[in-house]
């Protein structure tokens, strides 16, 4: 399957890689900056490539014609790239978040229905080891009713992580750190807790990122449809380093805590009904990756190609994209009229929130 990648940056060398992982048929690598490419090629030691290098990734789409694209751009790129892309027929991987307003992911929705192309949003946490077996737990009904679930980032991102690329952090390019750093857990929250939220309640703030637009703390409390909460306490403000990326999930008859630097380790693990034992569902479920990226774009990529090859949805399809983008907008809408916000949201973008915050 041929494959191209637009948006050589920090991110980039998990989706090359990735791709070198899965056997896609490199075609091509696009980005504004050629440099951006040469070190992307350097850090993976890429000597001599077959595939032809860009600036323009419109030319790239007419010459080489890819199957499969990934955009992994600044976020207010995604979803102008993602219709094009659309339009010249290639299904796409978008980085996350899929887009930056609700009427541009439902656009992107609505072009991949049309043309009957593949959509995935790069929420690559949905496959690490850990989150794949309670998500396993979740569907036999381990858990009975489930009650709540909390998601906590205590992260830190400090001013040389924004001055390497200047449009992290704003309103037009990216959001703060709920909509940057703590979307993968915010997805998985509200995938484990039904996927239907009916309100939400938050408090967004920056408290030591002044030289940025967006927030920099979100506080929320979220109603699902089904009767159960969830809570998201999300920062990048930690002292002095990242210190924990954690969801916790209580049902009637079960307990789990995923925790580590990016939700990779199960931590606790408690059912009334234990099929297995806990140390070793513990052991077999936890991995310690180099870095908050994890392992997952490549069993990310192994599902979008099955999807593409069996006209399937992928686990993580646009929709999915959209929910973990909506419930992100609805915490800084709620924060910003200082009162709950009801879901569904047809439209909202981060653009709403421009001026919330003195830079
Ligand atoms: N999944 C994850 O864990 C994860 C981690 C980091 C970043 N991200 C996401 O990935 C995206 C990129 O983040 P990053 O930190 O790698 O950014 P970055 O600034 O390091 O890289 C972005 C690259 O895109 C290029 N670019 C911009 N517009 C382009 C265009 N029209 N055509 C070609 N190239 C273009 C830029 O020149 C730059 O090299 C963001 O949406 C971010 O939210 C995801």
């Amino acid at each position: 399957m041929k494959y191209a990648l637009i948006g050589c940056g920090r991110i980039s060398p998990n989706h090359l890689e990735a791709a070198i992982n899965n056997d896609l048929e490199i075609v091509g690598l696009c980005d504004l900056v050629l440099e951006h490419i040469t070190q992307l090629l350097e850090k993976l030691e890429i000597k001599n490539p077959e595939f032809k290098q860009y600036i323009n990734y419109h030319e790239m789409l007419q010459e080489q014609k890819p199957e499969l694209v990934a955009i992994a751009t600044e976020s207010g790129e995604h979803a102008k790239i993602a219709l094009d892309c659309l339009e010249a027929g290639c299904h796409v991987i978008i980085e996350k978040p899929i887009a930056l307003s609700l009427e541009d992911a439902d656009k992107i929705i609505a072009k991949a229905k049309e043309k009957g192309l593949v959509v995935c949003a790069n929420h690559q946490n949905r496959f690490n080891k850990s989150i794949q077996r309670i998500r396993k737990a979740v569907e036999d009904g381990d858990f009975g009713k489930m009650m709540y679930g909390t998601a906590h980032i205590r992260w830190n991102r400090g001013p040389d992580y924004y001055k390497q690329a200047p449009w992290r952090g704003t309103w037009a390019q990216d959001g703060g750190a709920l909509m940057n750093q703590c979307i993968h857990n915010i997805d998985l929250l509200r995938w484990m807790m039904g996927d239907e939220v009916s309100e939400v309640c938050a408090y967004t703030d920056n408290l030591n990122h002044d030289f940025i637009e967006a927030e920099d703390l979100g506080l929320a409390i979220v109603k699902f449809k089904n009767g159960s909460y969830g809570m998201i306490e999300g920062t990048t403000n930690i002292y002095p380093k990242n210190l924990e990326e954690t969801l916790y999930l209580f049902g009637q008859k079960g307990t789990v805590k995923a925790g580590g630097k990016s939700v990779n380790i199960i931590e606790e693990w408690c059912f009334e009904k234990a099929q297995e034992n806990a140390e070793e569902v513990k052991q077999k479920n936890s991995e310690m990756p180099k870095n908050v990226y994890g392992f997952g774009h490549t069993p990310l990529y192994k599902n979008v190609i099955e999807a593409i090859k069996t006209h399937t949805k992928p686990l993580v399809d646009g929709e999915a994209g959209r929910r973990a983008l909506e419930l992100v907008l609805a915490i800084y809408k709620s924060a910003a009229e200082g009162k709950p916000v009801k879901l569904p949201l047809d439209k909202c973008s981060t653009m709403d929130f421009v001026g919330r915050f003195k830079v």
